[in-house]
């Protein structure tokens, strides 16, 4: 029986297996010894997999359990729980919403009903698609859309994304439009303006600017939104993780928005996702010289990101009609970048499953081009941990 991933994750029998007597096992490839486990709580074989598609070896077929090598396992448990930030502990416990637990009948005859836990996972593991594509219910569970004060509460005018049951992560200048302050957040929904039974519009109590930020310049822009209520977290709505660590593991990472093909200044109903790379030092600062925004010394790429996509350089820009022609080095580049302000630049994580890293926070770009061809600008989270954790978990 050929025997695939979601058949060690879809469905798990657990109340009658008794993991409480760790059943040893061998490692069929490496000879480690090990224990038997069921899949997601071996993080080890869990990244192996997500890596390299690597399968395990399988313990029990009838539990769906796997051998999870000893050493390895308990040397990251060990050295690492003790030391965890508050935002990566709460990143594992978060990701714990994928999964759903149901009371099933019992396939013995007679017996009582069994537990069964789902995994709802709706990422798509192959490469996307460069140039944008809709995103998948549930996939970002994680995307806001903000609303404000003196407009309707779904006349959205920026992004966010959750980060806790109770507050929202966005771009400063998002805080405050013509359309007066940030009032609104809806959760849980990929359609701009339709309403589901999953997705809720959160009043936003608090807006915590930080504190350096200027509207003169483009450097920390960067909010907090205080919801007034916890939310309740399901499939559907789901924080996403903050990143603890300043190395970029990948050279590409996801945007998502509500920004039309490639982000450009028309709106579009459904929630979109492309796949950016990174831009050097040198090009994003030769493009964007001449913007009175940045200060003398260019883009400060301490607290700043520089993506787009490089493959379909001008497509956007020059070709389409109604859209301006644009010359590379000299455009006009603005912090009202559509609607896709706020929103996030995310990569995968490799050790919880389903679960991404925010690295960026949209901030400026081009409104005539998009995230195709010209890099935006994006604010780089990790500098702001320290200013996010004190204000989102001040007790811990
Ligand atoms: C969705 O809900 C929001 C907030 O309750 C409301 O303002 C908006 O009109 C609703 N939209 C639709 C299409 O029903
Ligand atoms: C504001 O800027 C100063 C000087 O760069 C820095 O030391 C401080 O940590 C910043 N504050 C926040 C909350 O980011
Ligand atoms: C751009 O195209 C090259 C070659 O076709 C490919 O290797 C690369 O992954 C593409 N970039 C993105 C962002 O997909
Ligand atoms: C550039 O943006 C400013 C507002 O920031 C606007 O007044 C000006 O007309 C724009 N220039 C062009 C060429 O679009
Ligand atoms: C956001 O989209 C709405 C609806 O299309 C539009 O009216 C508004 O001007 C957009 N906001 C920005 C900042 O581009």
């Amino acid at each position: 029986m050929k025997r695939s991933l979601s058949f060690l994750l879809g469905v798990f029998i657990s109340s009658i297996v008794d993991l409480t007597k760790a059943t040893p096992c061998t490692v069929e490839d490496t000879k480690l010894s090990g224990e038997c486990k069921f899949m997601t709580d071996c993080p080890v074989l869990f990244a192996e997999y997500q890596k390299y598609r690597k399968m395990p070896t399988i313990c029990d077929p009838r539990y769906r359990t796997v051998c999870c090598p000893l050493e390895i396992t308990t040397t990251t448990t060990t050295t690492t729980q003790s030391t965890k930030r508050i935002s990566e502990r709460k990143c594992h416990e978060y990701g714990q919403h994928i999964f759903e637990t149901k009371l099933v009948p019992n396939p013995v005859f007679g017996e009582l009903p069994v537990e069964k836990r789902i995994n709802h996972c709706a990422h798509n593991v192959v490469e996307l698609i460069v140039g944008g594509e809709e995103a998948r219910e549930g996939e970002f569970p994680h995307m806001a859309l903000i609303g404000y004060s003196e407009g309707k509460p779904d006349d959205y005018q920026c992004g966010g994304s959750l980060i806790s049951e109770e507050f929202i992560l966005s771009a400063a200048h998002c805080s405050s439009t013509s359309k007066g302050v940030a009032k609104f957040a809806k959760l849980g929904n990929i359609k701009r303006y339709q309403n589901t039974s999953n997705s809720w519009t959160y009043i936003i109590e608090k807006r915590i600017l930080n504190p350096n930020y200027s509207s003169r310049v483009a450097e920390d822009d960067i909010v907090l939104f205080k919801l007034n209520e916890v939310v309740k977290l399901n499939r559907f709505v789901i924080p996403i993780c903050l990143p603890t660590t300043d190395v970029l593991t990948t050279r590409k990472a996801i945007a998502s928005g509500w920004g039309r093909e490639g982000f450009a200044s028309d709106v579009s109903e459904v929630l979109m996702k492309v796949i950016i790379e990174y831009f050097s030092q040198e090009t994003c600062n030769r493009i964007y010289s001449d913007d009175s925004k940045l200060t003398q010394n260019g883009i400060n790429f301490d607290k700043m990101i520089c993506a787009g996509s490089t493959n379909k350089t001008g497509d956007t820009c020059d070709g389409d009609s109604g859209k301006k022609p644009i010359n590379k080095f000299s455009m006009n580049l603005t912090q009202t970048y559509s609607n896709v302000s706020g929103g996030p630049l995310q990569i995968f994580r490799d050790d919880v499953e389903c679960m991404y890293t925010i690295v960026g926070i949209t901030s400026f770009g081009s409104v005539y081009c998009g995230l195709i061809g010209i890099p935006a600008i994006y604010t780089k989270v990790f500098y702001y941990l320290d200013w996010i954790e004190s204000i989102v978990w001040p007790s811990q």
